[in-house]
């Protein structure tokens, strides 16, 4: 880890998604899942804190009659931009999920250590379906076959943050995805 001492400044950091092509893109998101869960109760799986941001914007473009909202807290990065390959529980749910049509809700898939490891845990409590939304994929940090069913945007290996997303707690309020790039080389989030 070797960032300069306290946190960058907003303009140290390239906007990789401005605020209105996210929004867009959440908007067509919202539309798909809709059409495609048209009719059928649906559970939204919020995985904090990262998605935070992002479920509040899916929902409200949602058009469903009977959709509800539980948050499983899971933490995988530590402080670092490295993933640590282990992921634990938080928060767990407030409601069970067995017979329920889920659909877990991500800001970011990288290297599948989390989504795998929510895929078995939630599949244990017998959802009815259990798909997955996320905003970010990228497939090219994966140490785990792992496949979300809708995605936002595919991304390149750069650090992300905004939107929900942290480098140490910091960041997740920004209204964009931008790379946080390091001084040195090596580690990645
Ligand atoms: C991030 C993100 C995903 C996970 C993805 O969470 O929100 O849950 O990492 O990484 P992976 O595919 O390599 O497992 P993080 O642990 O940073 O916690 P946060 O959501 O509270 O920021």
């Amino acid at each position: 880890m070797s960032f300069a001492a306290g946190p960058k400044t907003q303009n140290q950091m390239e906007i990789l998604l401005n605020a209105e092509v996210v929004a867009h893109r959440v908007h067509e998101l919202a539309a798909q899942i809709s059409a495609d869960y048209r009719g059928r109760p649906l559970r939204l799986v919020g995985i904090l804190k990262g998605a935070w941001m992002f479920l509040a914007d899916l929902i409200r473009h949602m058009d469903l009659e009977d959709v509800s909202v539980d948050f499983l807290g899971v933490a995988s990065y530590g402080r670092s931009t490295k993933s640590s390959g282990e992921a634990r529980i938080t928060k767990d749910l407030d409601q069970s999920i067995e017979g329920l049509d889920v659909l877990i809700v991500e800001d970011i898939l990288d290297t599948g250590e989390t989504f795998s490891y929510l895929q078995e845990i939630l599949t244990a409590r017998q959802p009815k379906s259990l798909k997955a939304v996320v905003l970010l994929d990228k497939p090219s940090r994966r140490t785990r076959p792992a496949q979300a069913d809708y995605v936002g945007f595919t991304i390149p290996d750069e650090f992300v943050v905004g939107y929900g997303l942290d480098y140490a707690e910091n960041y997740r309020q920004l209204p964009d995805v931008r790379v946080l790039r390091q001084e040195g080389k090596g580690e990645k989030g």
